[in-house]
């Protein structure tokens, strides 16, 4: 049903510079593997195969590596190293794959604006790359998507965080709907820890109903000067219906040093059990 996933990926990636400097941070790898491969594999695991890429200067390298590298395939073609192509050979014979620029960074609201000629009048996934989740069972996209077949609204996922972590994210009220289910009522972005109408936190998952567009067309930019999701889905609650799903499973800021660690050392574990392909 959801057929499209949406990659912001123009941001610049200050916490992680120097090595953001002249490399996007969706290139990032966790053991051998970047960033963006693990969001677009979860958007496969859903169904999901069209993959639209919201980039900025200097993300080039987001492109090149869902190409076909000519010259490196045929120097290892016939050796054991060929076996290490087998996962992104596998993504590129299965999604397309389309980008956009997002010439002035105005936020992520403005960056899924942007997306819009990619993703037409639809309803559709979007996966902020750096926020890298790991799952028992199924992926955090699965999981929306099976929520959305059953209401089909927008909903955003959520995980509750320490209180003295809220100012760092997107914080919602809402009601309880259903197992994990809340019907949001209210959202705020970045709120002091006293301002903070729960310690539900916003992380990078999202499910948008096409209308989302039209919304962020004139949305004010709000914190930090930017073009906020978080406020266009305020609008879109107001109007409508917008739910917040507590996801199974453990998320992992990699767009921070100390969450990126993190994420490492798990997944270097299922990596060494061979869990990881
Ligand atoms: P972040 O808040 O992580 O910002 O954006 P950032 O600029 O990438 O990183 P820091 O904070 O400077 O270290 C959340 C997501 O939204 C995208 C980013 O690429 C990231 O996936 N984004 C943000 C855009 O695509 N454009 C923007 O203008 C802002």
């Amino acid at each position: 049903m959801i057929k499209k996933c949406l990659f912001p990926a123009a941001g610049y990636g200050t916490r992680f510079l120097p090595a953001t400097k002249a490399m996007p941070k969706e290139m990032l790898p966790i053991v051998n593997k970047p960033l963006i491969q693990y969001g677009v594999e979860e958007a496969m695991e859903a169904g999901i195969y069209n993959m639209a890429i919201v980039t900025g200067r200097g993300k080039r390298a987001l492109e090149d590596h869902f190409d076909i590298s000519y010259e490196l395939e045929s120097q290892i073609k016939g050796t054991s190293k060929e076996k290490y192509l087998k996962d992104i050979r596998h993504i590129l014979e299965t999604c397309s794959f389309s980008y956009t620029r997002q010439m002035e960074m105005k936020g992520l609201g403005h960056a899924i604006l942007c997306g819009e000629p990619l993703v037409g009048n639809e309803p559709f996934a979007v996966v902020l790359s750096d926020d890298l989740c790991d799952n028992a069972e199924l992926g955090v996209l699965s999981q929306m998507c099976k929520i959305y077949e059953k209401y089909r609204c927008s909903i955003v996922a959520v995980e509750e965080v320490d209180m003295d972590e809220v100012s760092k994210y997107g914080v919602i009220a809402g009601r309880v709907m259903d197992e994990n289910v809340f019907v949001v009522d209210n959202m705020i972005e970045k709120p002091s820890k006293d301002k903070a109408p729960s310690n539900l936190a916003i992380i990078g998952r999202y499910i948008l109903t096409p209308d989302i567009f039209e919304i962020l067309r004139h949305t004010q930019p709000g914190k930090n000067g930017e073009i906020q999701i978080t406020d266009a889905l305020l609008e879109q609650c107001k109007k409508g219906m917008v739910l917040a799903y507590k996801f199974k499973g453990v998320r992992y800021d990699c767009g921070s040093v100390d969450g990126f660690v993190q994420a490492t050392d798990v997944f270097y574990e299922k990596f060494l059990k061979g869990e990881m392909h």
